[in-house]
């Protein structure tokens, strides 16, 4: 639907300025056969876990138990699904109870509950530079004021967060382990003094984690908030990487009392996150093939992340600068001798290939240079071909010129 389109209709103030997201409107191109796309954020679905999945589906709904699985639940989650999650953290044993976790439709619900909970318009929200596209729309929608703080290749600026800390934001919102887009995994040093700085802030941070169990080297340092003051802290947290996006089961691990608002609210959106969603994740949780498919998946896109840094180091090394992900779904670069990247992205889909421009995940304006390959949703051979796609548009294109 066009801007226009809608014009007729009496859309709240809140909608009126939404607008369709780059990224959106790039997938929709990218569906033709004939274009490999580095641009969505999606996993393998060849590597889904569908015959596991099936067989728990068969047994569940066979159980006497299993009409439990298609009945309205608790607005709360399956409560041995939140007991199972508070037990699997990855924080101190005892560190959260059952009734501290909140399971959500995906962690983009939890998102979207904070930001009902805690944003007015106008309220100051700090995040990343980059920073995820799904939280900013989120935080725009609700009229709240991003502000993107500057990041090395080890994440937020420590004396950067401190100082805009003095102006009691509202909400902090970071992504310290493998971020989308970025690919950055902050150092335990870093966390360190992130931490504190926002030791001696009453500021509300909030984790996003969605990629702490795909690590390709070693496995990331410990959560960014552990230790932090529990009643300012609230921890995210999806299946939808290690098992499946389809089934949208997420979770919120914070304050008992934030909780329970945040029930309300939730409440309100959807009653309860999907039932059998649920149990099918917790049927999951219970199986020691669940871990074998874990490490599966992880081996699967090292061996992709190799695949197209080797690539890349080979057809495009001296036009694009990049550091190697230790873990997580992209590639982060920037255009070696500037230019706007989303300018090229039309001498890219010229040649087939397609990636997110970097400017999407920025304050508007910046990161023009910058963007985001993904690698997990191409095989090895496919992301060569997209390389060499890559390579040859860039030997067509001059920044400031469209083909
Ligand atoms: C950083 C981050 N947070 C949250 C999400 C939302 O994931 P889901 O709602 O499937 O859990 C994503 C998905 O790409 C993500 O990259």
């Amino acid at each position: 639907m066009s801007d226009d389109e809608g014009a007729s209709y009496p859309w709240s103030r809140r909608v009126a300025g939404l607008k369709s997201s780059v990224i959106r409107e790039i997938l929709r191109v990218v569906n033709r056969q004939d274009v490999i796309s580095f641009a969505g954020g999606l996993p393998a679905p060849e590597l889904f876990p569908t015959e596991l999945i099936s067989r728990l589906a068969s047994d569940l709904l066979a159980a006497p138990e299993g009409r439990q699985a298609l009945q309205y639940g608790e607005t709360e989650g399956v409560p041995a699904l939140r007991e199972r999650i508070a037990a699997r953290a990855p924080f101190p044993a005892g560190r959260f109870d059952a009734d501290e976790v909140l399971v959500t439709q995906g962690s983009q619900q939890g998102l979207d509950l904070l930001a009902k909970l805690f944003l007015d318009p106008g309220d100051e929200v700090l995040v990343e530079t980059p920073a995820y596209v799904g939280a900013l729309q989120v935080f725009q929608f609700f009229g709240a004021r991003v502000t993107f703080l500057p990041c090395d290749g080890d994440g937020v600026l420590p004396d950067a967060l401190a100082a805009a800390l003095r102006r009691r934001p509202k909400l902090v919102y970071l992504t310290p382990t493998f971020q989308n887009p970025s690919g950055v995994c902050y150092p335990e040093a870093r966390r360190a003094e992130v931490r504190a700085a926002l030791a001696g802030s009453e500021v509300l941070v909030a984790e996003d984690d969605a990629y702490r169990e795909i690590w390709f080297d070693a496995p990331p340092p410990a959560p960014l908030v552990t230790g932090l003051d529990p009643d300012r802290v609230v921890y995210l947290g999806t299946f939808s990487k290690t098992a499946v996006p389809g089934l949208r089961v997420g979770y919120l691990l914070g304050p008992a009392p934030l909780l329970r608002r945040c029930v309300l609210v939730k409440q309100a959106a959807d009653l309860h996150t999907n039932t059998l969603g649920q149990h099918l994740i917790l049927k999951l949780l219970g199986e020691p093939a669940f871990a074998d498919h874990v490490a599966l998946v992880r081996d699967a896109y090292r061996a992709r992340r190799d695949a197209l840094d080797t690539a890349l180091e080979a057809g495009v090394g001296d036009q694009l600068t990049w550091r190697r992900p230790g873990g997580g779904m992209f590639l982060w670069a920037r255009l070696t001798g500037g230019g706007d990247a989303a300018e090229f992205l039309h001498a890219a889909l010229a040649e087939g290939l397609a990636f997110v421009p970097g400017g999407e995940f920025h304050a508007e304006g910046q990161g023009q240079d910058t963007l985001r390959l993904n690698f997990t949703n191409s095989s090895p051979s496919r992301l060569v071909e997209g390389v060499e796609r890559l390579g040859r548009a860039m030997r067509g294109w001059a920044p400031g010129r469209r083909p």
